[in-house]
């Protein structure tokens, strides 16, 4: 049965954090009059962080929700391959020409590489000002906004450096995906079915009833998954901020997928294609049933995402893999199923099992 659930207006979930909590505010049109920032800002200033693509979109909304502050704004080149420390450190000269200082909040106004590379900078600008995230793509909203997980990319590895620094506020207007084009709105699907599959296997049932609603851009289909994801997430990143354990298993699929992206070079298959073939073979190396990992697959198919990997060759990717920042002691660990809805990160797979899946993508 197909069934949706009715959102309230706006739906607040609180990352529990100590003096570092922080809200989710879920709602349409909160960007313009509908939120008002102010009381989340260090002080009167800000730096609206965001890029060529997404400010002439949303640049002068988000004005409004900081209306009466002194705000400038930078426009970043768009795309992954920019997610880099020389666009980092434009952020810092533009804090620095504009006599940026501690009581200045960085607001990221964009995707991922947005507010990763934003969040960078705030967290080393000065050791750290204030941040909040304003994210616009489904992936963002329901995942990198999310947590306090900052950085960029190195040419050797994928967010290799980097910092975890918490946003003060986390604002999600659902009515930027009205913008969204439609592979990155199925590339933030491919987090979205994450979070059934490591954590909540009735939310797979409704992912599974409800994928053509999200394709079809229903708002209160995207409202739920947006909320049940960031749910999720936030309760994973409570109970292990620094990921000393249990929050690698958000990590489900990305080791495979970051060197997808790596080997292929950034931005040829989106951050969220990669992770949906990579969580199938996470998913084959975890030697959950044949049911279970077909149930995934037509998943992730329906939502019109890869179910195999490109031809990468199972050396360059183990290589790649091995820059994984999960690796301890030179062993890799991967987050694995136990079942469909339950997740673990750990250093025992089967090797022959894993050269047969990367061989089988040759
Ligand atoms: P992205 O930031 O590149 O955004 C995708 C594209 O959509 C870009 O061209 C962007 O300009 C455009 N865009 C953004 N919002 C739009 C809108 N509302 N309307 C029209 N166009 C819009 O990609 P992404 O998928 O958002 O993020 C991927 C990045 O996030 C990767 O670098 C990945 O490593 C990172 N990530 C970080 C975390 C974390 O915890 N920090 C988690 C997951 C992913
Ligand atoms: N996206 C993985 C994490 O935030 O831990």
């Amino acid at each position: 049965m197909r069934y949706s659930i009715r959102m309230p207006t706006n739906r607040i979930i609180n990352v529990e954090l100590g003096d570092r909590s922080y809200p989710i505010v879920i709602g349409r049109g909160l960007l313009g009059g509908g939120f008002d920032l102010q009381p989340y800002l260090a002080g009167s200033e800000c730096l609206v962080v965001s890029n060529e693509t997404v400010a002439p979109l949303y640049l002068d909304k988000v004005m409004v929700n900081v209306h009466g502050c002194s705000v400038e704004s930078i426009n970043l080149p768009d795309g992954e391959a920019f997610k880099t420390i020389e666009t980092t450190a434009s952020v810092f000269d533009k804090l620095v020409a504009s006599k940026a200082n501690r009581d200045t909040t960085i607001i990221a106004l964009g995707g991922g590489v947005v507010g990763d590379i934003a969040g960078f900078a705030a967290a080393c600008y000065m050791r750290g000002i204030a941040f909040i995230q304003v994210p616009t793509t489904l992936l963002a909203q329901v995942d990198s906004s999310v947590g306090g997980k900052t950085g960029v990319n190195h040419p050797q590895g994928k967010n290799l450096i980097g910092a975890f620094h918490q946003p003060r506020v986390v604002l999600i207007d659902t009515a930027t995906l009205d913008t969204l084009p439609d592979r990155e709105l199925k590339a933030g699907l491919a987090e979205v079915i994450k979070y059934g599959a490591i954590a909540d296997v009735t939310f797979l049932g409704w992912l599974e009833q409800n994928m053509p609603a999200l394709l079809e851009r229903d708002p209160d289909a995207l409202a739920y998954a947006v909320q049940r994801s960031c749910e999720i997430k936030a309760e994973v990143v409570a109970a292990d901020e620094r990921e000393a354990g249990r929050r690698a298993i958000l990590n489900f699929g990305h080791t495979f997928g970051h060197a997808i992206e790596h080997c292929q070079g950034y931005g040829k298959w989106l951050h969220g294609e990669a992770v949906a073939a990579g969580m199938l073979m996470a998913a084959e190396l975890s030697g959950v049933g044949s049911v279970e990992l077909s149930r995934l697959r037509r998943l992730i198919r329906a939502a019109d995402l890869p179910s195999r990997p490109p031809a990468i060759g199972a050396q360059k990717m183990l290589a790649a893999m091995g820059m994984d920042k999960k690796v301890l002691r030179k062993t890799l660990r991967f987050a694995l199923l136990h079942r469909l809805g339950e997740a673990t990160v750990t250093s025992e797979y089967d090797e022959t099992l894993l050269r047969r899946i990367l061989e089988a993508a040759d």
